[in-house]
């Protein structure tokens, strides 16, 4: 079964410019999906496509197998959950308690204990245990972001869709945020995840699906998708810092990481 199946999807903002064009894509229970390509390729759009904030033109996107079209915003983000591009596009309420738990509260679907479980375990997850009665706004944009995604992680979504949750982020924060997708890949959850952080798609991804010009032109791991140096250009996006020293210095194989740079060296006989 698929969580989420875009087919066919095409779409085109109301000044007449085509986003995008023809898509089709699906993800899988419990799989991680990097989605790559640079500014304009229409990332956002097929983003808020998936979760009715934007219908198709043409084309379906199915949930759980099933149509999306005519059902509400509300009723499909309960399936699928976005954490937007900015945070401050998503974030309306005085304390963080209040922000992530305002659409359970709101629903009145979930036992008050319940709700209290969940919050404790998103804020634990996203590094803000005990800061429930802080307010959002006098956090910094990387931990604002991290209210978001603690938003979406109460609701316990069976599709996630990050929209460049590595911008901005340091050392500490990246690191919450692969515990996050990790704790939401054993819970079975799809995960979509925009990036531009090729290293953190290296680190944490399978599959790598690239956008250009409003469409997918490529789908693959992340070795033939680094390696893939038509694709890379067509896409306008670089080589991970040492795969693309690993081909300057004429290594062999297809070198990803700095433990895979170390062996081709070694195995080469040369030394840096
Ligand atoms: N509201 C809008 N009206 C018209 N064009 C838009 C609108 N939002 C985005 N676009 C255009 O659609 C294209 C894709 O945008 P977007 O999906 O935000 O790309 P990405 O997230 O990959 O940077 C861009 O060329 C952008 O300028
Ligand atoms: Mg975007």
């Amino acid at each position: 079964m698929k969580a989420l199946e875009l087919k066919g999807v095409s779409f085109t903002y109301p000044n007449g410019f085509k986003a995008l064009g023809k898509l089709d894509f699906s993800i899988a229970p419990g799989e991680k999906v990097a989605v790559i390509g640079e500014n304009g390729a229409g990332k956002t759009t097929m983003a808020k496509l998936t979760n009715g904030l934007l219908r198709p033109g043409a084309g379906q996107v199915l949930v759980n197998s099933e149509d999306t079209a005519g059902k509400t915003v509300a009723a499909i983000s309960r399936h699928v959950g976005y954490v937007f591009q900015n945070p401050d596009d998503q974030i309306c309420n005085q304390t963080i308690y209040k922000e992530i738990t305002y659409t359970l509260r709101y629903n009145k679907s979930c036992a008050p204990e319940e709700i209290d479980r969940r919050v404790k375990e998103a804020l634990a997850l996203a590094g803000m245990a005990g800061m429930e009665e802080v307010n959002p706004y006098d956090l910094s944009f990387s931990h604002r972001k991290f209210v978001t995604i603690c938003s979406v992680l109460l609701q316990e979504p069976e599709v996630v869709l990050l929209d460049e949750p590595t911008a901005g982020q340091d050392l500490a924060c990246m690191r919450r945020l692969e515990n996050i997708l990790d704790h939401l890949q054993k819970k079975g959850t799809a995960v979509l995840t925009i990036t531009h952080d090729m290293e953190f798609v290296v680190r944490n991804f399978q599959r790598v699906v690239v956008m250009a010009h409003g469409g997918i032109i490529s789908d693959g791991t992340p070795r033939e998708i680094f390696w893939n140096l038509d694709v890379l250009r067509e896409a306008a996006l670089h080589q991970p810092y040492i795969s693309a020293l690993a081909r300057r210095i004429g290594l062999p194989g297809k070198v990803l990481t700095a433990e895979e740079f170390a062996a081709a060296l070694r195995g080469s006989g040369r030394t840096l």
